[in-house]
C-alpha cells in the first residue's frame, strides 16, 4: 500500500447471508426489518464467519487518513436475472412442466432478500464513480418475498401454476441443490436498503423485485438460456407423411405434435372430469357451470355436423392450445390441420385490425403462436395411390384412406391449393415463406425430408435430454461401442484362425514334402550304399581288420601312426 501512486479502492462484494443470525434489539418484537446502519450488530451463522472476518478486514482498510487504499463491502441480496442462478432450478422444473407441480422445501415461509444481478452491477459502478462515505452498502431490491410467493410467481409464470408442498417431495428438490446452496435458500430476513436508494443513481432493472418484474425475468431467462420454442407447421395433401415426419421432428427437437383429433378429445376429457368434481376446493362452482356448458355446445354441434365439431369451435380450441404452457415454453408441430387462407387467419391473425396493418396492406399476427417455419410437402398423386394401396386394410380405414375416401380427399386438397388466396398465400405475405419439400419413393424413411427441414430449422433450443435420458443415450451408445468391438475381435480372431489353419495346411504339406523328399533321399543313399559296402568288404576291409587286430595285440603308443604304417607295408607286400 505505502508504494501506490494514487488513492486505491477495493470492493468486496460479499452476502446478506452474514447477517442471519442477528438478534432484533427488543427480543419481543416479531417481523423485525433490519437497515444497513445497523450493521455492525449482524452476526453469521457458522459457515459464514469467515466472510464476516473478510468483511471487517476490508472495513478496516479504509481506517487511517493517510491511508491510500478504500474498502467497501457490498452485502448482496440473492441474484436473480440473465439465468437466474440460485432460482434456476424452479425455473427449469416450471418450464419444463414434467411434473405437475414445482416443488418447494420447507414451509417456503421464509423471506430472501434478493437483487437482481444488473442492478447488482449498477452498484458497484455507483460505488466507484461516487466513492460514498459509509463503506458498509446494502444491496437488495424492495422485495420482501417468501419463498413460496417466489416459486409460485415462477411456475405461474412459466409452468403448470402448481407448487407442492409436500413434505414427502423435498427431497426431489433437494437433490437438485448442494447443502451451502440449501442454506442461502433457506435465509429469513428483511432488510432495508437506504444508501443505494438515497444517494446512488441507479437506473434499476428490477426496483420492485423479481415477483413484481416476473414477466420481464421470465423472458430474459428464456433468452439468456436459449430457450426458445421452435414452432412448425406441416402441410400437404393426404398420405404425404406428415404424420411420421411431425413425429420424428418432435422427438428430435423435444417440442409437442399437435393432431387436431387428439386437440379435440383431450378437451372434451379435461371438461369431463371438471364438470365431474365434486369437491369445490379443487373446482369452483362458476368453472364446473362453464365446463358443463361448453360440453353441451360440444354436443350439440357434433350433433348438428353428422359427428363434427364446428369449425369456429374447433378454431378456438386449437388457439387454445397453441398458447398453453408447454407449446409456449417449448414449441409444437402443427400436423396438417390447416386448409386454407381464411382459416389460417382467423387462428393467427390477433382480431384487430391495427393500424399497423393499414400501414402496411399485410396481416398482423399473433407472434406467440404462428408457426416460424412452414413446410409444404408434396408428391405425385400416382405415388400417393400406390403408398395407399399398400397399406393393410385396417389401416387404411382408420386412416380413412380407403379407396372411397382417399381420392375425394386427395382431390379436395388439390382444389384447395387453385384457390385465389391459398394458406401459403397467408404465410408468404407474412414473409414466413414456405418451404417445398418434394416427397418421393426413393426416400421411405424420410432422412432427405428430415434432413432438408433439420438444417433448415437448427438446432434444438432447449435443455436437452434430462440426465436419465443423457445416462440412457450414454449407455445405448456404450452397447453400441461394446458390440461393434466385440464383433472386429471376432472378425479379426477368425482371421487370425485362417490364416494359421492355412499355415498349418502349408506346413503339412511341407512336412509331407520333405519327408517324401527324405524318403526319396535315403532310398537313392541305399541304392548308393550297396556297392561301396561291397567294395569296401572286399578291398579295405582285410587289410584294415588285420591291422586293427595288430592293433589291439600290440597296444602301441601312437595307434593312428601304427595302423597307418602297417596298411603301408601291407600294400607294399
Ligand atoms: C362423469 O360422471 C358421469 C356420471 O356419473 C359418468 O358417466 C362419467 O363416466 C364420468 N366421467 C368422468 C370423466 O369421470
Ligand atoms: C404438388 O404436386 C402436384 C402433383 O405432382 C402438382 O400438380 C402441384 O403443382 C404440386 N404443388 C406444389 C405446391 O408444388
Ligand atoms: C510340395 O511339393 C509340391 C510338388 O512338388 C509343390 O508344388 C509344392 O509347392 C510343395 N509345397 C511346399 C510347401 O513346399
Amino acid at each position: 500500500m505505502s508504494n501506490f501512486k494514487s488513492r486505491k479502492m477495493f470492493i468486496l462484494v460479499s452476502s446478506v447471508m452474514t447477517w442471519t443470525m442477528t438478534k432484533p434489539q427488543d427480543p419481543e418484537e416479531a417481523d423485525v426489518v433490519f437497515t444497513e446502519d445497523e450493521f455492525r450488530r449482524r452476526r453469521p451463522p457458522p459457515n459464514f464467519r469467515n466472510h464476516n472476518s473478510l468483511e471487517k478486514l476490508v472495513l478496516k482498510l479504509g481506517r487511517g487518513r493517510k491511508n491510500k487504499l478504500a474498502g467497501y463491502v457490498v452485502a448482496c441480496g440473492l441474484q436473480y436475472g440473465m439465468g437466474e442462478s440460485l432460482f434456476h432450478y424452479f425455473f427449469k422444473v416450471s418450464w419444463l412442466m414434467q411434473v405437475p407441480k414445482v416443488s418447494l422445501f420447507g414451509p417456503g415461509t421464509n423471506h430472501i432478500p434478493m437483487i437482481h444481478v444488473n442492478d447488482l452491477g449498477g452498484v458497484i459502478q455507483n460505488i466507484v464513480e461516487l466513492r460514498p462515505k459509509s463503506k458498509y452498502i446494502l444491496a437488495v431490491d424492495d422485495s420482501k418475498n417468501t419463498l413460496e410467493e417466489i416459486v409460485k410467481t415462477i411456475s405461474d409464470t412459466l409452468g403448470s401454476g402448481k407448487i407442492d408442498k409436500d413434505p414427502e417431495q423435498y427431497a426431489t428438490a433437494m437433490k437438485a441443490f448442494k447443502p451451502e446452496e440449501m442454506e442461502y435458500l433457506n435465509i429469513n430476513l428483511r432488510l432495508d436498503a437506504f444508501i443505494i436508494k438515497d444517494s446512488f443513481s441507479l437506473q434499476w432493472t428490477s426496483e420492485a423485485g423479481m415477483i413484481r418484474n416476473m414477466i420481464d425475468i421470465v423472458e430474459e431467462y428464456k433468452d439468456t438460456r436459449q430457450l426458445l420454442p421452435i414452432r412448425i407447421s406441416l402441410v400437404g395433401p393426404p398420405a404425404v407423411g406428415k404424420s411420421t415426419i411431425a413425429e420424428k421432428l418432435c422427438s428430435h427437437y423435444q417440442i409437442h405434435h399437435i393432431k387436431i383429433k387428439d386437440v379435440i378429445e383431450e378437451k372434451i376429457t379435461h371438461l369431463k372430469e371438471i364438470a365431474n368434481e365434486t369437491d369445490h376446493d379443487i373446482v369452483s362452482e362458476e368453472e364446473m357451470a362453464a365446463a358443463v356448458n361448453q360440453l353441451e355446445q360440444f354436443s350439440q354441434s357434433l350433433e348438428m355436423n353428422a359427428g363434427r365439431l364446428a369449425d369456429y369451435l374447433v378454431v378456438d380450441l386449437l388457439k387454445e392450445k397453441l398458447n398453453s404452457k408447454p407449446c409456449r415454453n417449448q414449441g409444437f408441430v402443427l400436423n396438417g390441420f390447416l386448409k386454407s387462407y381464411k382459416q389460417a387467419k382467423q387462428i393467427f391473425s390477433d382480431g384487430e385490425t391495427g393500424s399497423q396493418e393499414l400501414l402496411h396492406q399485410r396481416p398482423v399476427c399473433n407472434k406467440k403462436i404462428t408457426p416460424e417455419h412452414i413446410f409444404a410437402l408434396n408428391a405425385t398423386d400416382d405415388f400417393l395411390i400406390t403408398r395407399v394401396q399398400g397399406l393393410p386394410q385396417s389401416v387404411a380405414e382408420t386412416k380413412r384412406y380407403t379407396q372411397e375416401e382417399f381420392l375425394p380427399r386427395l382431390s379436395r386438397y388439390r382444389q384447395l391449393a387453385t384457390a385465389e388466396e391459398t394458406l401459403l398465400d397467408y404465410f408468404d405475405e407474412l414473409e414466413i415463406h414456405p418451404e417445398y419439400i418434394e416427397v418421393t419413393a426413393a426416400d421411405s424413411d424420410y432422412t432427405d425430408v428430415m434432413k432438408q427441414i433439420t438444417e433448415m430449422v437448427g438446432v434444438p433450443k432447449n435443455y436437452g435430454p434430462s440426465p436419465e435420458e443423457q445416462a440412457e443415450e450414454d449407455r445405448k451408445r456404450d452397447e453400441e461401442r461394446k458390440q461393434k468391438l466385440a464383433e472386429e475381435t471376432a472378425e479379426r480372431k477368425r482371421r487370425n484362425e485362417a490364416a494359421l489353419d492355412e499355415m498349418g495346411a502349408q506346413y503339412e504339406e511341407w512336412r509331407r514334402n520333405l519327408s517324401e523328399v527324405q524318403h526319396q533321399e535315403s532310398e537313392l543313399h541305399e541304392a548308393h550304399s550297396l556297392p561301396l559296402r561291397n567294395y569296401l568288404t572286399k578291398y579295405v576291409m582285410p587289410s584294415l581288420t588285420e591291422a586293427m587286430l595288430q592293433c589291439s595285440e600290440i597296444k602301441p603308443d601312437d595307434p593312428v601312426d601304427f595302423l597307418a604304417e602297417h596298411l603301408l607295408r601291407d600294400n607294399q607286400q
